[in-house]
């Protein structure tokens, strides 16, 4: 590796690397080259960055929001303005409480937060960096009737340059000692944690026993399904191939019928380093994206061997898996299950079918990648916890064809089955499962808009599919499924599974497929928008990413998007998936600037709306000294810290309506 490989902006780092495409059958276009993000930080850096980034106030004069005496919207709450602020912003009537934060101690003997003295120990017993995936599984109400529950949140990834002080250019990244690196290793992966309802809001339980982290310093997992101690899979510390260090990379996740937790590892080719070329997996390293320095974190493969794919070259062949653990057992060993296959996972979007059958919906997050299921062979046995353990290890994985009469064909990943086979270098399910995105590119799967999280409706079984941007594919490269070449603001796609006299039949063969919105200004021509008529000037959002339903049957979105080209922060929309106020999204919640509001999960009780607030101050020039925003404590003593928020109706109360 060289230092002018590494010679980037280190606050770019983290917006760029899923920005990627390995996709070979893609044809590469002049946007691979100069893309408006490039343009716009060209701009910006001549001074021009002002006029593309509209103050609140400006937005505000644009348009007003929406008439709510002939809104057809079944959401009551009156809609936040675009802008781009130092803290949140919620609709007039809600309250955002601040519950967990970088650093915060979740373990009863963990030491409190200093960012100047902070240690990997330390952030081992503490909540970790860049929450991502929320889930909130319900414990037992207390005496006074009080909720209380485990929150279950991802950490995705780390940014060097504002957690850790004095690293301000690609030198000091590259130099990064070990203590620091293992400061991000462990501050990586997942936490679960005990809250309960109190007078004045949500309470961290900090002495449940149940309350663990998991990290990618210290956890050690397990690997199961079809590709568990495949030769490809065996290292130098693990010549059994079914046992590996760590997870990386968590972003969304599901929670299965039976209670435990899947939490999905999608980018974690950015923490290799090595030529590719000079292992025998360069063509799998390649169509991952590993090849060459990494452009996280270019320190980790001088301190540990199994970052460095020229002395490890199957380390990156044990991540890219869904791996399940069981939230109420501390003690549980995390289990990665190779049958779901691997790819940059996004989430894990999981339905019970008309059958039993489980059936589990992920999005491979890269520009020209795929929409995959797995469904599993045994039914689900509801009686019988214990009977699920392992459901996750058999069944059939397929990846998606979006045709153009608006079927959805479902194409198997077998091994022996058409292409999948020793003339193309496959020889067991496990070169199928390990190398997923070649065998989906010979099947014929249809290349999308960068497939984020996919998720079924409670209420009429339609499954979304939230297609964050592409701005890479070209006009010869459109199709009705990702209709837009230069897709700057994603669009969302609704799947419908064949109705069955017991109930949707999420294992079919094929499904039919329309688009249900098109993101962008809906006032701007040539973003072509699609939305309600009456989506309001504040209601119109860019790079749909993660999402949630509420009872009703109501999409909460959450949005990844470009702040420098929108001018406003991210947020959650909220819109009807039926109904006269179908796809009329909503502005509720701003994140303070430079952040992305990522995982969403409502309560039980659809009173809380826990949120991750990802990444505070990520923009350029913006680092642990002077970042741009020092959300959520504003002191000068802290640097801005990702956090979890719980926003409530003051009163109380359904949250959006
Ligand atoms: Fe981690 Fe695709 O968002
Ligand atoms: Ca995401
Ligand atoms: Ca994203
Ligand atoms: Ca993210």
């Amino acid at each position: 590796m060289t230092v002018s490989q590494a010679e980037q902006d280190v606050a770019d780092i983290c917006y760029e690397e899923d920005d990627l495409c390995s996709n070979p059958h893609v044809e590469h276009t002049i946007g691979d080259v100069i893309s408006r993000r490039q343009l716009l930080k060209t701009l910006a850096a001549a001074g021009a960055a002002a006029m593309l980034a509209p103050s609140t106030e400006a937005v505000e004069k644009l348009a007003p929001s929406v008439n709510r005496a002939v809104n057809p919207s079944t959401l009551t709450f009156e809609e936040v303005a675009h802008g781009l602020s130092l803290d949140t912003e919620v609709a007039e009537g809600y309250e955002v409480e601040v519950l967990l934060r970088w650093g915060d101690p979740i373990l009863s003997e963990a030491a409190a937060f200093d960012p100047w003295q902070q240690t990997a120990e330390r952030q081992l017993g503490q909540f970790g960096y860049n929450c991502d995936f929320i889930a909130f599984l319900p414990l037992p109400p207390l005496s006074n009737g009080a909720p209380r529950g485990l929150l279950c949140v991802n950490h995705e990834y780390t940014n060097t340059n504002l957690m850790l002080p004095g690293i301000t250019g690609p030198q000091a990244l590259l130099q990064l000692p070990r203590e620091m690196v293992d400061v991000e290793l462990a501050a990586l992966g997942h936490t679960v944690c005990e809250i309960q309802l109190e007078k004045h809001g949500w309470a961290v339980q900090r002495e449940s026993v149940l309350n663990r982290r998991i990290s990618a310093l210290d956890t050690e997992m397990v690997v199961s399904g079809p590709a568990a101690g495949h030769p490809r899979l065996k290292t130098s510390a693990d010549p059994t191939g079914k046992r590996v260090l760590g997870t990386l990379n968590n972003c969304a996740g599901g929670v299965t019928p039976w209670g435990t937790m899947l939490i999905c590892e999608e980018n974690f080719n950015a923490y290799f380093s090595g030529a590719a070329g000079a292992t025998p997996e360069a063509r799998n390293h390649k169509r991952y994206g590993i090849d060459g320095p990494s452009r996280f974190s270019p320190a980790w493969a001088k301190h540990y061997s199994r970052f460095d794919i020229e002395q490890e070259p199957n380390e990156p062949n044990r991540f890219g898996w869904v791996v399940e653990f069981d939230p109420h057992d501390p003690q549980s060993t995390p289990i990665k299950r190779t049958a779901l296959g691997r790819v940059k996972h996004e989430g894990a979007g999981i339905v019970v079918n008309h059958d039993g059958r489980v059936v589990v919906y992920c999005g491979d997050d890269e520009r020209f990648d795929y929409v995959y299921r797995f469904v599993t062979s045994r039914a689900y046995d509801k009686s019988d916890k214990q009977a699920n353990r392992h459901l996750l290890d058999e069944g059939v994985l397929s990846a998606a064809r979006f045709d153009e009469d608006g079927t959805v064909t479902w194409l198997p990943l077998i091994f022996g089955e058409g292409p999948l086979s020793p003339e193309n270098d496959f020889h067991s399910q496990a070169d199928v499962l390990i190398e997923t995105r070649r065998a989906a590119d010979l099947v014929g799967a249809t290349p999308m808009d960068r497939p984020e999280d996919i998720e079924p409706s409670p209420t009429n079984d339609h499954v979304f599919v939230i297609l964050t941007n592409n701005d890479q594919r070209s006009e010869d490269q459109t199709n009705k499924a990702n209709p837009r070449a230069g897709n700057e603001h994603g669009h969302v796609l609704e799947m419908i599974p064949p109705a069955q006299a017991t109930g949707a039949d999420h294992a079919a063969d094929t499904f039919r497929w329309e688009v249900f919105l098109r993101a962008g200004d809906p006032l701007e021509a040539r973003d072509n928008a699609k939305y309600h008529p009456q989506t309001s000037q504040h209601g119109w959002f860019s790079s749909p990413d993660n999402c949630t339903f509420d009872a009703q049957g109501r999409l909460w979105l959450t949005t990844d998007s470009d702040q420098e080209s929108t001018g406003f922060g991210d947020g959650i929309y909220a819109c009807d998936t039926s109904g006269n106020g179908r796809a009329l999204p909503k502005l509720f919640f701003r994140g303070p600037r430079g952040s992305e509001v990522s995982g969403v999960c409502i309560s039980p009780d659809c009173e809380t709306l826990f949120v991750s607030v990802q990444h505070p101050g990520e923009e350029s020039g913006s680092d642990f000294q002077t970042p741009t925003t020092r959300w959520p404590d504003f002191s000068a003593e802290m640097p801005p810290r990702p956090a979890v928020v719980a926003i409530r109706k003051r009163g109380g109360g359904v949250v959006g309506s």
